[in-house]
């Protein structure tokens, strides 16, 4: 683990539930996944656990801190305070009845209330206040799960330079499904406020991805994404389990052994399955036992000779949902039992609560299947606990397509959970699955079990948290203009790129009004004109519009649709950097974006040689911004087999190629120049990062304008710029 800085694990569970009884309040093990895989981590690193110790708000401040501390074992509880009644009522509320079931695609299961946001919004707060009383200088905070997606930014809100980690440990749903959530836009807004923010897998991060742009309009990269000047970081990284303990119980503990030998007994002559969940409806329990139904009726020779084990721990019991579900598994498994059963034999054994840790793992070691199929999961430990204690390979995992570890674990026999036919086919195929094959999977899973161990999850995690870049650190300084022009006068070469729009002239909302003002034209022909100088405007624009307004200034390379074609000085024809003919694309989005320029008149259509473009510069911004997005996403998926992408630059949406970038044509000027002992990059745009990226830390990045950038320095707008001409310029 990484040493050093303290960590803070916020989460709406502390790893202990206080409960009451007959003779007061009691702390025991809570369920669920994050509470098993965190535990270890902290255990092994020390620090804080912050959450809801699961009372009422009816226990003394004091009886609660002291339960919790006799509970903990190497690190410290810390319960965050809810008046009474608040804490349920934060965790039944929009968390579990509107978060859970929609992220888990179940949108008829979604139940909204207004009053349900208001506490979560003062449920986040209180742990956002809890976090900051307990935070000191250095800490690192780790924040958990959906109940908590709006504390991030309300802990940035208070300190800006907060390094707070977020994980979702449930999926995130495609943009289809999460526009549903009544405030999403906010949830997103949140979340951001994470320096980074960690998923299982590929797809819950596309996923969110998509939503940004669909709700919010924010363009991201694969892992990262800015907003509002500040920078998340994202990434996926699959969560483990900590095997060794489990691994260890079978292998030499000796209550396990004597569990073992126990069920060994108990079932002799019967082919065990197992299946392990908390009692809730993503886990798919009700079709679990359906299945079990049909795959006893058409196998009545295995009648008497299989049993499956269900242990299912009760869950967030306040909730109608659960508690329909409860009645709904105890009914199902009465049928069944009542249907197939014989004295002294049932065909399903459900146990409706927790068990221990060597009572879990010597079911897991006895049973040659494990039935792990839920309907939607975010990961789902118990699938990789299985193989943990299959030291011997000796055992088949049954895994739904729809569990995050469906990604990671190809050997088990995947399936849909939904098809029941192809669920009892693969419990028919694991029970007759011969002894090598079964050993083959069975040792591949449980060696990348063994691998992605929980530790290095979290060190993963940790580390990236630590080396995330700040805003802070990336937001240009004010550009020193005698230090940059002393650097021009010692260099004998001298490579000067601009972009036009937004850096030379001000962003006009008609671009055919963008033209270059006379003494602009001076300033750089002076400049372009020296022999020692390189100088070149690359720019989105038509190369017919710059030769019209630059063509005649002498020297100046001029680069048109992003680099896409080039004019060099002395030369007046324009000459492509490609072979690739123009795009076929254009002809296949023309009628999409005319149905944009008719749903929203003012706006137009620019069509240029590589590229088109749609200027929304006319509109109502919230209008044009919605429409862009909406836009982008739709083009986006409609141009996924072509070289062309839609970018939303300043008031507009532009596809080209994605081989026409000014970070391309910056690089071959560099190589074509690479004497030029000073370099300048001048731009105020997303697409003139690219030219920042190809550049070194020695040149001059300048960004016109606020907010975060690659480049070093800044200007405050185009007639600084033009000052700074004037100056080299002499
Ligand atoms: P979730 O987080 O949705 O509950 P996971 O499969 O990721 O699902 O994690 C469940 C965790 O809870 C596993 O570590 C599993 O062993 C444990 N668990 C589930 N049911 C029980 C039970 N009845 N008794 C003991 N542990 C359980
Ligand atoms: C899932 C969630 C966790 C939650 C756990 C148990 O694993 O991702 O955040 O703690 O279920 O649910 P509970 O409602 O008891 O906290």
């Amino acid at each position: 683990m990484s040493e050093a800085k303290r960590l803070l694990v916020v989460s709406n569970r502390l790893p202990v539930t206080l409960t009451p009884g007959d003779d007061g309040w009691h702390a025991r093990a809570s369920s669920g996944g994050l509470a098993t895989a965190m535990e270890p981590i902290l255990k092994e690193r020390g620090g804080l656990w912050i959450g809801w110790a699961g009372d009422d708000g009816s226990l003394a401040a004091e009886e609660r801190d002291r339960l919790l501390d006799s509970a903990s074992q190497g690190f410290s509880f810390v319960a965050v305070d809810f008046p009474p009644g608040e804490g349920p009522a934060f965790y039944t509320g929009y968390s579990n009845r509107s978060v859970w079931p929609l992220f888990h695609v179940f949108p008829s299961r979604m139940d909204f209330e207004p009053g349900s946001w208001r506490d979560y919004v003062n449920g986040n707060r209180r742990f956002a206040d809890r976090v900051a009383e307990c935070k000191r200088e250095g800490d690192l905070i780790w924040i958990h799960d959906y109940h908590l997606m709006l504390a991030p930014a309300m802990l940035r809100e208070r300190d800006a330079g907060v390094r707070a980690g977020f994980f979702l440990h449930i999926p995130f749903p495609p943009s289809e499904v999460f526009s549903l959530l009544p405030h999403g836009d906010e949830v997103l807004e949140g979340l951001l406020g994470a320096d980074l923010i960690g998923f299982h897998t590929h797809n819950h991060l596309q996923n969110f991805r998509t939503c940004l742009l669909r709700i919010l309009g924010i363009e991201s990269t694969l892992d990262r994404v800015e907003y509002r000047g500040h920078l998340t970081k994202l990434q996926a990284l699959p969560i483990g389990i900590e095997p060794d303990g489990l691994t260890s119980l079978v292998e030499s503990d000796e209550t396990t052994a004597g569990i073992i030998r126990e069920l060994h007994r108990e079932y002799d002559g019967q082919r065990v399955l197992i299946a392990v969940d908390r009692l809730d409806y993503t886990k798919g329990i009700p079709e679990r036992f359906r299945a079990w139904r049909a795959f006893l009726k058409a196998r009545p020779e295995l009648r008497q000779k299989a049993v499956l084990i269900q242990v299912a721990v009760p869950s967030r019991e306040d909730i109608d949902e659960y508690q329909d579900l409860s009645s709904q598994i105890n009914e199902l498994a009465g049928e069944i039992n009542g249907e197939f059963g014989t004295t002294g034999w049932h065909p399903i054994v459900y146990l409706r609560h927790s068990i221990d840790r060597p009572n879990l793992a010597a079911l897991y070691a006895v049973s040659e299947v494990a039935w792990v199929t839920p309907l939607r999961d975010g990961m789902n430990l118990v699938a990789k606990e299985y193989c943990a204690c299959k030291v011997d390979d000796d055992g088949v995992l049954v895994l739904s397509q729809f569990a995050g570890a469906a990604a990671e674990m190809g050997e088990a026999l995947l399936v849909n959970p939904y098809d029941e036919e192809q669920v009892t086919g693969a419990i028919e195929r694991a029970l007759n699955m011969p002894p090598e094959e079964r050993a083959r999977r069975m040792s591949q899973l449980r060696e990348r079990v063994a691998r992605n161990h929980v530790f290095d999850w979290a060190e993963r995690f940790i580390k990236a948290l630590e080396t995330v870049e700040t805003a802070a650190t990336r937001l240009p300084l004010d550009l020193d203009v005698p230090l940059l022009a002393s650097a021009y006068r010692g260099a004998e070469k001298r490579l000067l790129i601009f972009d036009y729009d937004g850096t030379l002239v001000r962003i006009a909302d008609d671009p055919a009004k963008a033209k270059a003002p006379g003494g602009l034209i001076d300033s750089l022909s002076r400049l372009s004109s020296d022999p020692r100088n390189v100088v070149a405007v690359i720019s989105g624009r038509m190369s017919r519009d710059l030769t019209e307004w630059l063509g005649s200034t002498p020297g100046l390379l001029l680069a048109a649709e992003h680099g896409a074609l080039i004019r060099r000085p002395g030369n007046s024809e324009w000459e492509t950097l490609t072979t690739v003919p123009p795009p076929d694309w254009k002809t296949r989005i023309r009628s999409i974006l005319q149905h944009y320029v008719d749903r929203a008149p003012g706006s137009f259509i620019e069509e240029k040689e590589y590229s088109v473009v749609w200027h929304y510069g006319r509109l109502d911004p919230e209008f044009g911004g919605w429409l862009a997005s909406e836009l982008t996403a739709t083009l986006d998926g409609l141009l996924s087999d072509t070289d062309a992408r839609p970018v939303r630059g300043k008031r507009i949406v532009e596809v080209r190629p994605v081989w026409a970038n000014k970070g391309a044509l910056t690089a071959q000027l560099l190589s074509e120049n690479a004497d030029a002992r000073f370099r300048l990059a001048v731009g105020d745009d997303t697409t003139d990062e690219d030219m920042f990226a190809a550049l070194d830390a020695e040149s001059f990045t300048i960004r016109v304008g606020r907010g975060y950038s690659l480049a070093r320095f800044r200007l405050a707008d185009p007639a600084a710029v033009i000052r700074l001409i004037q100056t080299l310029g002499g």
